[in-house]
């Protein structure tokens, strides 16, 4: 199976084929934001793709057009709930417009966050994100 990087939280997954990235980020506990829950209608799924992105399955349209109301579009950005992974090893960041979705979707994490708290599995490397997303 693929083996699927998760930056910042640095969590590795190993997936089937036809998994989605958002999928795989759930899977391993990273922190993904997802505000209409993957039916492609938000783009705070976005994600980008640092190893990998050939081997995703094609945008299709509907994707390239909600994608282009993320922040920071780059040329390997997709979104989490649409690209899934083939059959190489991918590895992606979840932005900060996703981490921001997910802290703002999860008010007793963000609250042990605002405690100096991380919750857990987050990692140190992490927390300092984390509270300045919280500060907002
Ligand atoms: S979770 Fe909303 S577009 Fe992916």
């Amino acid at each position: 199976m693929p083996k699927v990087t998760i930056l910042p939280d640095g969590k590795t997954v190993e997936v089937p084929a036809g998994t989605t990235l958002l999928a795989a980020s759930q899977r391993s506990g990273a922190l993904h934001g997802s505000a209409c829950g993957g039916v492609c209608a938000c783009s705070s799924c976005h994600v980008w793709v640092q190893q990998g992105f050939d081997s995703l399955s094609e945008a299709s349209d509907r994707e390239l057009d909600i994608l282009e109301r993320a922040f920071g579009v780059k040329p390997n950005s997709r979104l989490g709930c649409q690209a899934r992974v083939g059959s190489a090893d991918v590895s992606f960041e979840i932005t900060p417009e996703s981490l921001q979705t997910w802290v703002d979707e999860h008010p007793e994490e963000r609250r042990q966050i605002e405690a100096g708290a991380l919750p857990a599995g987050v990692p140190e490397e992490l927390g300092s994100r984390l509270r300045k997303l919280v500060r907002r």
